[in-house]
């Protein structure tokens, strides 16, 4: 057990004494968890074999799934790649900072602790004053994971990292929720047509005025498109899902409520503790009189935005309960909606049920 120290950081008026001890701890190897305006990160020096290795442990992380290296300012990058494709120039400088990740072939300064043994790097930019005064300070690229331990949803507020890496961790920076709430977008930019590995809330259309054709991997949860774009890479690593078996309701929004009502009934015939997880304009659709049930709103369907923000602090809510079965309403497969299907058909396992 680690003594972690606990460091309370406003946003809006950085205190430098607390962000010079957080960097001394990441220069002298040791890992800090850390907001970004997706999710919390939990960050190391990522050229120290030693420092990343204590990430993997802290979270109980496979060893060769690869980290995400945190930079402050695009030049940065320039010790860490080989080369920098002509297409990365764009998208650098219209999404950075911000929730985009750029997968480039790494070079040799940087360990394959970091890399997961793979000869590219994910880095990216966040877009969150502490993060970057964080990066700037302690004059180092950061490798950052989600500060979760592995099979738990992101943390998107301090007190979720608490919950996982307390005693397990240098220091916390306690430093207000994360205000996108899903993790960056992965874009892979090394092969001749660039590959999203992870849908985020930067989306296929903002990198396609950029870039021009982009490909959407198939684990990664694009639902209109045929094998063959996807560019054959997948996503080997388990994700997260809900103590609870979790079934999603796909369609429209008087069939889903319906469905669930009916699963509902069936499941608690069967003696099972169910829960809700539906939207403000559907709430008191489930009538909450008959067996004991919990409910959960995700927040109203008019901003999605806040759903997304909310998703992971609500799916960890459920593992605190004693529910055994989640009937959870779909959202709208458009633009930031898409991110939350995705992740909520990742939770589920791919449990959806059209209707
Ligand atoms: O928003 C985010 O990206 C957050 C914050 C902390 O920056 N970080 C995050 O990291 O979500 P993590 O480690 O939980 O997710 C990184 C994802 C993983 O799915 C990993 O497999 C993928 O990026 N990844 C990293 N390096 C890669 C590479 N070289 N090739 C393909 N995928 C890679
Ligand atoms: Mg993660």
């Amino acid at each position: 057990m680690k003594n972690t120290i606990i460091m309370k950081i406003d946003a809006e008026n950085i205190d430098d004494k607390s962000i010079e001890k957080c960097a001394e701890i990441l220069r002298a190897g040791g890992i800090v968890a850390f907001p970004t305006e997706t999710v919390y990160g939990l960050g190391a020096d990522a050229l120290n074999r030693e420092a990343i290795k204590k990430i993997f442990a802290a979270k109980g992380r496979p060893p060769d799934n690869p980290l995400i290296i945190h930079i402050s300012k695009t030049k940065d990058i320039l010790p860490l790649v080989k080369e920098i494709p002509d297409k990365a120039y764009g998208v650098m400088e219209k999404f950075w900072p911000g929730p985009l990740t750029i997968i480039f072939r790494k070079s040799n300064i940087v360990p394959h602790e970091t890399s997961g043994g793979l000869s590219t790097i994910a880095i990216r930019m966040p877009d969150h004053p502490i993060a970057i005064r964080l990066i700037e300070k302690s004059g180092i690229p950061i490798a950052a994971p989600s500060a979760n331990i592995s099979g738990k949803p992101s943390p998107t507020k301090a007190e979720h990292v608490m919950e996982d890496l307390m005693g397990r961790v240098d220091a916390i920076i306690v430093g207000g929720d994360c205000n996108i709430g899903v993790e960056s977008t992965v874009l892979d930019i090394t092969g001749e047509v660039p590959v999203i590995l992870r849908p985020g809330v930067i989306s296929r259309e903002m990198l396609e005025k950029v870039l021009g054709k982009v490909f959407v991997n198939s684990s990664a949860g694009d639902f209109n498109k045929t094998e063959e774009e996807f560019g054959g890479i997948n996503t080997k690593y388990a994700h997260y899902s809900p103590d609870a078996e979790m079934i999603v309701v796909q369609g429209d929004l008087d069939s889903i409520v319906a469905e669930i009502n009916e699963l509902r009934t069936k499941y608690e015939e069967k003696g099972k503790k169910v829960g809700i997880i539906c939207t403000d304009e559907t709430e008191n659709r489930y009538k909450k009189g008959a067996g004991e049930i919990t409910i959960k709103s995700l927040g109203s369907r008019k901003h999605p935005q806040t759903i997304a923000a909310d998703l992971f602090k609500i799916l960890r809510e459920f593992d605190k309960t004693d529910v055994e079965i989640i009937l959870c309403e779909s959202v709208d497969d458009m633009e930031i909606g898409q991110v939350i299907m995705d992740r909520l058909k990742k939770a589920s396992g791919d449990h959806i049920i059209k209707v």
